[in-house]
């Protein structure tokens, strides 16, 4: 064949364009994995801005360093969408086969598309399904919200090599409903050496970042926030599996983390408000399995190794920190800012056989259940560790309504008695907040069934305000 020299320029600008240009939304599920495909190692699938492409399966990446990315890398609401509408589908993008090292995902945005009204899906993955056995993997600037799965973004193990994944600057949430098992976490990690960091987590249901051991990984600079759907943890580091031996969280890094529990929505009283949504975080962060599972699953294994330390919190939780069954641990200078209070009744499955947990605090440790802890406060810290059972915490029912949420900033904490609003009556609300005992933040769902024991307990509500010191006020 011959070509003339306008021709080949010709045909180059077209390529030069063709390549330059995004793929437009008209491109079909099939299409879009056409060009990953055929691109090969390191092709960038580049999206359009503004546009929402519907998938009718997963995207897979295929080979090493690709990319999934919006053109310009916007940041903002005009990143592009996917949007999974699949007839039973849970995960919108796969990187978890062999050969997919440096495979990245970024400024972009994944509807996971779980309507109103619908339950989980309990079989299937993650909205993202990133790690396996894998290296160097990048998350960022994405947003993932309303997964049909378990979770907002999964960085699974492999089988055991999973390494360096980062994931940062994303916006994660709403995930999953706060019904019982109807919940999902924010950020699933599993993969090890990881760098979770500057991730914004709203509305996680189950955990909002669950470490499943992920040795050497650091989780810093993550702000973990509750508006409309109580979350079970903030942090967990309950999880004994996958990593072996179990329990191994050797040299995770958890630190200067902001964790945010409920706010109230409404004026109140002087110094409480309620929260039309009856919003919490019913545990800070949680250390060991039994302070979640209360059914007994890993017997006497511990989470080890771990260095939790410059996290706060604020706002509303049942707990701010739980500790049992947890072995050389430091936990130091871990402390509260603002308003806050520590709120919640026993639920029907609280009691386990003989034990039924401490009722809400700020710091709960079970000191026979714990070993070369190195636990330390900030000096001047308003809270001390209180000593008692800590276990299946996630049990607590928040309050329905009524004044128990702490004032936020920029929240009017002094209420005039002609505001309207303060003297209208306070919402119930709040979809049914359910908990169990074990409740699935495993990375095989649980069924998780408990007897549920009915101990129908008053209202606990130990309260704090800002310096002042903690108050337990049984109504
Ligand atoms: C991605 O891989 C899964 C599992 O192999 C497959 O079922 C699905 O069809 C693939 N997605 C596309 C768009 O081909
Ligand atoms: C949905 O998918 C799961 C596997 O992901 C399968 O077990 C289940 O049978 C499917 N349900 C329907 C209704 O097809
Ligand atoms: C970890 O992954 C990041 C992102 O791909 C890369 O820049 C960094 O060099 C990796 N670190 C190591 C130690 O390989
Ligand atoms: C912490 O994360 C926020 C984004 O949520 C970012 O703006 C800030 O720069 C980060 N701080 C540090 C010290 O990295
Ligand atoms: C924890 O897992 C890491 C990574 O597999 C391993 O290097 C380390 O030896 C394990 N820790 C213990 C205490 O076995
Ligand atoms: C709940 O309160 C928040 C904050 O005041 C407000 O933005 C939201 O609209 C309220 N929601 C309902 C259902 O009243
Ligand atoms: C630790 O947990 C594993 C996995 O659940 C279980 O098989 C094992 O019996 C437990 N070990 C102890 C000492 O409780
Ligand atoms: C305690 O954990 C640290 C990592 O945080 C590890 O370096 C150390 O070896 C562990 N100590 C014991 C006695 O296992
Ligand atoms: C306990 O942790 C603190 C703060 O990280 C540290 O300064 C101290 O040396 C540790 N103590 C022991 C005995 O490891
Ligand atoms: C908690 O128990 C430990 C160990 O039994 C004990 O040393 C400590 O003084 C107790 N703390 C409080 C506040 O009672
Ligand atoms: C505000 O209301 C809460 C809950 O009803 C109550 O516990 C608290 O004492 C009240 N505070 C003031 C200052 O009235
Ligand atoms: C208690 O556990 C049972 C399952 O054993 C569950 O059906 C029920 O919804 C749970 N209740 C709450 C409030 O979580």
């Amino acid at each position: 064949m011959r070509y003339t020299i306008a021709s080949i320029i010709a045909s180059a600008i077209l390529t030069i364009s063709a390549s330059a240009a995004c793929t437009p939304s008209s491109v079909d599920t099939a299409g879009l994995q056409k060009l990953i495909t055929d691109g090969g190692a390191g092709y960038t699938l580049q999206l359009c801005a503004s546009q929402v492409y519907e998938l009718s399966e997963q995207l897979n990446y295929t080979a090493a360093n690709q990319e999934i990315s919006t053109e310009g890398y916007p940041t903002d609401d005009t990143r592009a969408t996917l949007k999974m509408v699949g007839f039973n589908k849970t995960t919108s993008v796969m990187a978890q086969d062999t050969g997919l090292n440096g495979a990245k995902l970024k400024n972009i945005q994944i509807n996971g598309n779980r309507l109103d009204n619908e339950d989980i899906y309990t079989a299937g993955g993650g909205n993202i399904e990133f790690g396996g056995q894998n290296q160097n993997q990048v998350i960022e600037y994405v947003k993932s919200y309303d997964p049909r799965g378990w979770s907002c973004l999964h960085l699974a193990e492999g089988t055991f090599n999973c390494l360096n994944i980062t994931v940062q600057n994303n916006d994660i949430g709403p995930c999953g409903r706060d019904y019982f098992q109807n919940w999902a976490d924010g950020i699933s990690l599993s993969c090890a050496d990881s760098l979770v960091q500057n991730n914004n987590i709203v509305d996680a249901t189950d955990g909002g970042i669950v470490v499943f051991g992920a040795p050497s990984s650091v989780i810093r600079n993550n702000t973990i926030n509750v508006k409309t759907r109580t979350m079970l943890g903030g942090i967990n580091m309950v999880d004994v599996l996958p990593w072996l031996p179990e329990g191994n969280f050797s040299n995770t890094l958890v630190e200067s983390n902001n964790i945010y529990g409920g706010f109230a929505t409404q004026l109140g009283n002087d110094t409480f408000g309620s929260n039309n949504a009856s919003a919490i975080i019913k545990i800070g962060i949680a250390v060991g399995p039994n302070v979640w599972f209360s059914d007994g699953r890993y017997g006497t294994n511990k989470s080890t190794g771990a260095i939790i330390k410059d996290n706060l919190f604020s706002g509303a939780f049942a707990f701010g920190m739980g500790i049992s069954s947890a072995d050389n641990f430091t936990i130091s200078n871990n402390s509260f800012v603002g308003n806050t209070s520590f709120i919640g009744t026993y639920g029907p499955n609280c009691t386990t056989e003989a034990k039924t947990p401490h009722q809400p605090v700020p710091l709960l440790l079970e000191p026979d259940s714990v070993q070369d802890l190195n636990l330390t406060l900030p000096p001047d810290s308003e809270f001390q560790f209180v000593n008692g059972t800590a276990l299946g915490l996630t049990c607590f029912m928040p309050p329905t309504s009524g004044d128990f949420w702490p004032y936020g900033e920029g929240f009017n904490s002094v209420p005039s008695p002609t505001d309207p609003e303060s003297t209208s009556p306070t919402s119930g609300g709040g979809a049914g907040n359910g908990a169990s005992s074990s409740p699935a933040t495993t990375s095989s769902p649980s069924s998780g069934a408990t007897s549920p024991i009915s101990s129908s307990q008053g209202w606990i509500l130990g309260s704090v305000l800002g310096l002042l010191s903690g108050t337990l006020i049984l109504l």
